[in-house]
């Protein structure tokens, strides 16, 4: 391990060319937070795999995070709203098996595959309303297509009603901004608590067929189950969950093929497939940048370093995929021939991502129906004025504008 630890960039300015200044200093390297909060990135796939599967480090900040169990961390911490969330990412042992195990059996495959015929629609349903659009006129397409759709598929499963989709999801959206103050974090925590709280009294009055009613009856059947603060982390967290990453995979996946046109030329072409696709914009553009936190219970040595006790951890899910140690010297470069597309960004090991098949579903449904339906898309703005989110917890655009071109009738 070398030089001094790398400042993270709340800005998410430059999320790649930041992670290889963290991997420069090793596959487990120090870091500094926004705050002045010292941590260590994991940037190495092996390193990574080994992180994730170790039972020694634990996800609940409340318990286990040293600064914070000794006073050291306050109310002015810009990323408090993810220690104090109490849900299945941020908990530990049993109590995050029970909080697992309440959502998860929702996100089998055999689940997941019964969704198929509303994703389908949603998706149609959402093409139309674009190819109504005026010719010539730039779209923001991720407003308008890459986060409708997953917002839309999540909120049906759990039965939020259409006139509180938009304020309830928008808690989410300003969570993972980690340019916001303190103060404003806070404010938008006690917001979307609100928003989520009414919606839950709604629920409660009047029981749907839907994954909120499950989860409120399981816990009228046994408390001990579930919380009611552990319910509003929940449900934080599957609705955020549920939208913002696949709308990362979605529009980032546009992005890559609308800038390499040679990509989307094997793609037509039948030399490439629509999952290779997928996983290569999985890989180099991981819609998860670098994730908060995981804290050893005990001094814990990866790759030849030691994390101490109770320090915090963030996967640095960005990095893993482009690790020159696996993809050699073209790990940057999007390709989706490439035989090993191998990366993290789901996850590993008692962590992983519950969402995955149902993430996979939407964009290989949403991705190719897009591009049959506008294959003359071109984007509305040169590609280095896309600006990135605004974050460096997830990876995405700002906005996506894009010229649709002539639609191609839709199907019958
Ligand atoms: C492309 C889309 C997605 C990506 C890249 C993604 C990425 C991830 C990653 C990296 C983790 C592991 C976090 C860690 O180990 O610290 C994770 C966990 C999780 N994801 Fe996803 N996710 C996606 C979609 C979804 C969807 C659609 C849902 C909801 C249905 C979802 C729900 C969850 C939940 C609940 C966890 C926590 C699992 C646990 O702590 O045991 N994700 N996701």
């Amino acid at each position: 391990m070398t030089g001094r630890p790398v400042l993270i960039d709340p800005s998410g300015r430059d999320i790649h060319g930041e992670g290889a200044r963290i991997r420069a200093g090793g596959p487990v390297s120090r870091i500094v937070l926004p705050g002045g909060v010292p941590a260590w990135s994991v940037t190495g796939q092996e390193a990574a795999r080994q992180v994730m599967a170790d039972p020694r480090l634990s996800k609940d900040p409340r318990r286990h995070w040293r600064a914070y169990t000794e006073g050291r961390i306050g109310e002015d911490f810009p990323l408090i709203g993810w220690v104090l969330m109490e849900n299945m990412t941020t908990s530990y042992g049993p109590d995050h098996s029970r909080l697992r195990r309440l959502t998860a059996k929702a996100f089998t495959p055999r689940r997941v595959e019964a969704l198929r015929p509303k994703v389908h629609q949603a998706v149609q349903e959402l093409l139309d309303d674009l190819a109504a659009t005026p010719a010539g006129e730039v779209v923001d397409l991720k407003r308008r297509y890459a986060h409708p759709l997953p917002a839309r598929v999540i909120c049906d499963l759990f039965g939020v009603p259409e006139e509180s989709r938009a304020q309830i999801l928008r808690g989410g959206e300003v969570n993972v901004d980690t340019t916001i103050s303190p103060e404003e974090a806070a404010a938008n925590v006690a917001q979307w608590h609100r928003d989520l709280q009414d919606f839950v009294d709604s629920k409660r009055a009047e029981p749907g067929d839907d994954l909120t009613s499950d989860l409120l009856q399981a816990q009228e059947e046994d408390g001990s189950r579930l919380n009611e603060s552990e319910l509003m982390g929940t449900l934080h967290l599957m609705l955020a969950t549920g939208t913002e990453p696949v709308m990362n995979l979605i529009a980032n996946t546009v992005r890559a093929l609308l800038t390499h046109p040679d990509q989307l030329r094997l793609l037509r072409d039948g030399t490439v497939s629509w999952a290779d696709v997928i996983e290569e914009t999985l890989r180099a553009e991981a819609p998860v940048a670098h994730l908060p936190f995981r804290f050893p219970l005990e001094d814990v040595t990866v790759a030849g370093v030691t994390i101490p006790r109770g320090e915090p951890v963030l996967i640095n899910f960005a990095a893993i995929g482009r690790d020159p140690q696996v993809h050699g010297e073209t790990a940057d470069r999007f390709d989706a021939t490439r035989a090993d597309k191998s990366h993290l960004s789901f996850g590993y090991g008692m962590y992983r991502c519950i969402g995955n098949q149902l993430a996979l579903l939407e964009a290989s449904i949403a991705l190719p129906a897009l591009f049959d339906r506008f294959p003359d898309l071109t984007l509305g703005l040169p590609p280095e004025q896309i600006e990135p989110q605004v974050t460096f917890i997830m990876n995405g655009v700002a906005e996506l504008p894009v010229r649709l071109a002539a639609a191609v009738p839709a199907a019958a």
